[in-house]
């Protein structure tokens, strides 16, 4: 049984459909890749799989239950972590308060605690008491992260969690979802740097026009130039 199964999904914005049949399997330990060009529907497919968005018709099943009309915070208590795009991290309170709010143990266990983040970024410790608005970009990303993992998910979802960074940051961020993947975490990652995720990722599920239309190995898809231009057009 697969960790994660969505078939055929459909969903969107109110009235307006956007996903219109994605159809994605995420296995124990699996890393998977999400790529498409911008405006394809990776994030809504994410917000509907977390619960943010109501799917329209088809199924999300979690862990062995359907999830499909399961509200956010139940999911995440099933074992979603979710890095949102756009980091979204609470201006007025502080790294630690984040952290602390959001640790439990989840059904996969108890190993990351706050101080285990701090000790995978040294900088968020050193900025521990600071509120989240004074923070650089690349410290609210890893906050972020941090955050998804002291819920102890099965399954996390990175939504373009390099985006806009500078290159030594991202090189930390990759390294660490590297460790991540290492430790046998099941991870969606939606990014659009190809080759590093090609070193943690084990399948690549591209999303055009809000349907699922390429899977295949990441390492396949890194190489071939072919498929980046048919559905990615670099
Ligand atoms: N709140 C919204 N209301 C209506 N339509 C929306 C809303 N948010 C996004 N859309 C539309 O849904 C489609 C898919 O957007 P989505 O954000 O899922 O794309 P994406 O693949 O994540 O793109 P990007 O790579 O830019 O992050 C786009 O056409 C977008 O305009
Ligand atoms: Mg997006």
């Amino acid at each position: 049984m697969s960790l994660l199964h969505v078939s055929d999904l459909t969903g969107g914005y109110g009235p307006i459909k956007v996903l219109h049949g994605v159809d994605l399997t995420v296995e124990e330990g699996e890393v998977v890749a999400l790529v498409g060009r911008n405006g394809m529907g990776k994030t809504t497919t994410i917000k509907t799989l977390t619960g943010e968005l109501p799917a329209m018709s088809g199924d999300i099943r979690f862990d062995g239950t359907s999830i499909a009309t399961v509200s956010p915070n139940q999911i995440s208590r099933m074992g979603v972590g979710l890095v949102p795009e756009g980091r979204r991290c609470f201006s007025n309170l502080s790294v630690e308060e984040h952290l602390k709010l959001a640790e439990r143990s989840g059904p996969g266990g108890h190993y990351w605690t706050r101080e285990r983040v701090f000790e995978m970024f040294p900088r968020l410790k050193e900025r521990r008491a600071n509120l989240a608005f004074t923070l650089s970009g690349g410290e609210q990303q890893k906050l972020a992260i941090g955050r998804a993992l002291v819920t102890n998910p099965k399954l996390l979802i990175l939504d373009e969690a390099t985006e806009g960074l500078a290159p030594l940051v991202r090189k930390d961020i990759w390294l660490c979802l590297e460790s991540i993947a290492k430790a046998g975490l099941s991870v969606i990652v939606v990014d659009k740097n190809l080759k590093a995720l090609a070193r943690i990722a084990q399948r690549v599920v591209v999303i055009s026009k809000g349907r699922s239309v390429w899977e295949g190995a990441a390492q396949a898809f890194a190489e071939d130039e072919s498929l980046h231009q048919q559905h990615l057009g670099v």
